[in-house]
């Protein structure tokens, strides 16, 4: 205990100095060296405008090596930029004098009800971001009245995790190892309450993350990846690194998996199984055959195939060839409340959200999360009423128009 309070000293310290640093470095600090830098100028958590400024605050709070994990795409980055991009391109027709006076964001998802349709996307290893990790994205998104999927990688076992509120939880789902391990691992986390299985299936291959090696990041799994919740891998430091990670194909178990495998999955799960990753028509077509309870259209935030579309592109075909048999979700560069708006009006249930909920995370613990949760929940109700759209049945494609 002693300890992690020194370790938090100790990095706050650092983290200030980085700060100080970074404004020394900036054009206006320069011309105004005769300022002290004073810590207490520090942006609080009332003052953050949009979860984009989070961010730098995550990031001063945090090693290098742990924000390039956080922030990392694949090769170019090109679908890490384009999925923020993409949305520049699809525009809003609102209606007015629609009586707008009580919005409601509430909706239900798989029996359980939620106030927003604004659900924490599983990633791996909280405590990259914040010691408390997993339990604190937990209780913020149970206070928020929202779902954390809690991902195959957390820093918190998955039992710590599931003990950390009551509130409705998901969990993630990487084939990896074998079969047997992975079904052993649904029934547990089943067993422990979580109400949905996400298989996420778009990484049959380790990518190659380029920060990452040149960081000496050697693993894709962060701190205590499986669950142990104590290792902190990403924060090596040059110099006392691993050999780089070697430049060749690195497969999993999901590569020598295909949709026939869906149904063991759901028999062994016995509970709603999503399929992850999907980006295609066909792909929606194949899983609604194939008997998926839902689908996430994702990219993975852009860190598996570089050049893979932006999602919110590719929304339209999936929901037409899903064809509101199955509750489709999406996640990938999602930032602003009209970006998740767009993505209900294409016909999407829920929007999920990645990297800004750990932003809010490094940059505050649990109060940065329910912020940036709480940001985006604000925006979205603005831009709904904006819109003349009181609740989500409102909400349809008539909402939208595109950049030709
Ligand atoms: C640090 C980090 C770790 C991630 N870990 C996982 C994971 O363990 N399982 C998974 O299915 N997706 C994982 N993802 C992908 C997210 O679920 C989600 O698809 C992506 O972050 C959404 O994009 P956004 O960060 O731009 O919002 C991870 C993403 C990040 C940024």
């Amino acid at each position: 205990m002693n300890n992690d309070k020194h370790s938090m000293r100790l990095s706050r310290r650092r983290a200030l100095r980085q700060f100080a640093a970074f404004l020394a470095a900036s054009p206006l600090a320069r011309s105004q060296r005769e300022l002290p830098y004073n810590p207490d100028l520090l942006p609080g958590l009332d003052e953050m405008a949009n979860v984009f400024e989070l961010e730098p605050l995550c990031r001063a709070r945090i090693s290098k090596q742990n924000y390039d994990f956080i922030a990392c795409g694949v090769d170019n980055e090109w679908s890490l930029r384009h999925n923020r991009d993409a949305f520049d391109r699809i525009h809003l027709r609102p209606r007015m004098l629609v009586n707008t006076e009580h919005m409601d964001l509430s909706t239900t998802l798989f029996g359980a009800r939620v106030e927003m349709p604004i659900l924490i996307a599983p990633m791996a290893g909280h405590q990259l971001a914040h010691p408390d990790g997993e339990i604190a994205t937990a209780k913020a998104a149970a206070a928020a009245k929202t779902i954390l999927c809690v991902s195959s990688n957390s820093s918190y076992p998955m039992e710590k995790v599931a003990e950390a509120t009551s509130f409705v939880k998901w969990w993630q789902l990487y084939a990896r190892e074998d079969l047997d391990a992975t079904r052993e691992r649904i029934q547990r986390a089943v067993a422990l309450g979580y109400k949905v299985v996400v298989w996420t299936v778009d990484g049959p291959y380790n990518s190659h993350r380029e920060r990452l090696l040149r960081d000496r990041i050697r693993v894709q799994v962060p701190p205590g990846g499986g669950g142990a919740g104590t290792s902190n891998a990403p924060r090596r430091r040059r110099g006392e690194a691993e050999p780089p990670h070697p430049y060749r194909l690195d497969p999993v178990l999901v590569s020598r998996m295909d949709w026939s495998h869906l149904s063991r999955i759901k028999e062994w799960a016995n509970v709603p199984v999503l399929v992850k990753g999907i980006l295609t028509a066909e792909d929606a077509a194949l899983a609604v055959k194939h008997g998926a309870d839902g689908i996430v259209v994702s990219n993975h935030g852009g860190r598996y195939l570089d050049y893979a579309p932006a999602t919110i592109e590719v929304l339209p075909e999936i929901a037409q060839a899903a064809g509101g048999k199955l509750p489709i979700l999406i996640d990938s560069g999602f930032r602003r409340g009209t970006d998740i708006l767009k993505a209900l009006a294409m016909g999407a249930s829920a929007v999920m959200i990645g990297r800004p909920t750990l932003w809010g995370l490094g940059a505050f613990g649990q109060p940065g999360v329910e912020k940036a949760l709480q940001l985006l929940e604000t925006e979205l109700a603005l831009a709904m009423g904006l819109s003349g759209k009181p609740t989500l049945k409102h909400i349809d494609k008539s909402l939208l128009m595109f950049d030709r």
